[in-house]
């Protein structure tokens, strides 16, 4: 299939590690020549290197992207080099792994600028040039985290989701001048950065690297790690000719790990009332759980427009997740839902 993008110009940040790597692998073997940015011009240079191998046009940056006063300077750099560029693959360093609580308000500005305001900048500073082109591509790669936060990666959830608003707010301001924008997911790719947070989890949990890689192994529904390969190839079919008409999306590449449906699952808990009077409220770390003072039994946590009890009780419950339920059994409650097939696991997993 031809994707249409033959001699069009790409940015890839953060292309000297995995993912962007493959990124803009997959685009220079579509004929993109390809700019690869890197803190590291070891790395950026490596990634070229391989793109070269493969008859590509490349160009390795060193570019520290939270030094927001080099924007100027690299863009007029690669437009000088390659040409104006016509497809911008925002993909950033990741923070480390971190609570979301007692953190600096130095540490959020860091990684914000870096993370964030380079991104929303880089893409001002390329943007005026797609417009008048009526043809270009921004493509921001986040994480699983934006729909399903991870746990102890609390600067990375908190500070990518702005980039969705960010992303879905500006694709409806530029969509009529042919430029699309869109989010890309990682669940968990095969890359350098995984190793790392596989291997700090083991040593904080005090387990092997295999057992904590078994474990994120099994929530993934085709049971492996992503190959970056099959993230590369996607990110350039959003890139492509052919996906003019996608626009304002969040794609997710991770395998089928993200469990739910929507992309934020507000009403998602249960509420168990206990025989000796405790009201106990349970969710998955989504969730916004509501507890409900009214006596009943127990039921789904009711929403907006499901004013009555019985409403709750029942018209909710099947509004809501089919596959979540929620029992009372003679003097004691227990429920489970589809990650929590025993009940007694399934509260360790499940609570907030
Ligand atoms: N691999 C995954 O499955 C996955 C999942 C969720 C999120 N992510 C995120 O996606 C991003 C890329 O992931 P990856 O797996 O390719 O990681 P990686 O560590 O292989 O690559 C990150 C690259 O970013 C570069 N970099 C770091 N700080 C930079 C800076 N200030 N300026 C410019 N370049 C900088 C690094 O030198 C490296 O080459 C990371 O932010 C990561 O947290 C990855």
């Amino acid at each position: 299939m031809d994707l249409q993008i033959k001699n069009k110009i790409a940015l890839v940040l953060g292309g000297g590690g995995g993912l962007g790597g493959a990124i803009a692998l997959s685009l220079a073997k579509e004929g993109v020549k390809v700019a690869v940015a890197d803190i590291s011009i070891d790395a950026a240079e490596k990634t070229v290197n391989l793109l070269k191998e493969h008859g590509a046009q490349a160009y390795a940056i060193q570019w520290d992207l939270a030094r927001l006063e080099d924007i100027e300077t690299k863009i007029a750099t690669i437009e000088a080099e390659l040409g104006p560029v016509d497809i911008l693959v925002n993909n950033t360093g990741g923070p480390p792994p971190t609570t979301a609580h007692s953190q600096d308000a130095g540490v959020w500005s860091t990684h914000f600028q870096s993370m964030v305001v380079s991104v929303i900048k880089i893409t001002d500073r390329v943007l005026p040039g797609m417009r008048e082109r009526k043809w270009g591509r921004v493509i921001t790669s986040t994480s699983s985290g934006v729909v399903s936060p991870i746990p102890n990666l609390g600067i990375s959830n908190a500070l990518r989701l702005s980039l969705v608003g960010w992303s879905k707010t500006l694709a409806k301001e530029v969509g009529n001048d042919g430029v699309t924008v869109n989010i890309v997911l990682p669940g968990r790719i095969a890359t350098g950065r995984i190793t790392f947070l596989d291997e700090a989890k083991a040593k904080r949990e005090g387990r092997s690297v295999e057992e904590v890689s078994k474990e994120s192994t099994a929530a993934i529904a085709v049971g492996r790690y992503g190959d970056p390969k099959e993230y590369g190839d996607v990110v350039a079919f959003l890139a492509s000719g052919l996906a003019g008409y996608l626009t304002g999306s969040t794609v997710r590449i991770d395998g089928g790990l993200i469990s739910s449906l929507r992309e934020r699952r507000d009403y998602y808990a249960i509420i168990v009332h206990r025989a000796n009077g405790a009201t106990e409220a349970f969710a998955d770390r989504n969730a916004v759980c509501h507890v409900i003072e009214d006596g009943y039994t127990q039921y789904l946590a009711g929403r907006a427009g499901c004013a009555s009890r019985s409403e709750r009780s029942k018209g909710c419950r099947h509004s809501l997740h089919t596959s979540f339920y929620s029992y009372q059994s003679g003097s004691d409650s227990w429920w489970e839902h589809q990650d929590c097939n025993r009940r007694d696991a399934s509260r360790k997993h499940c609570r907030l």
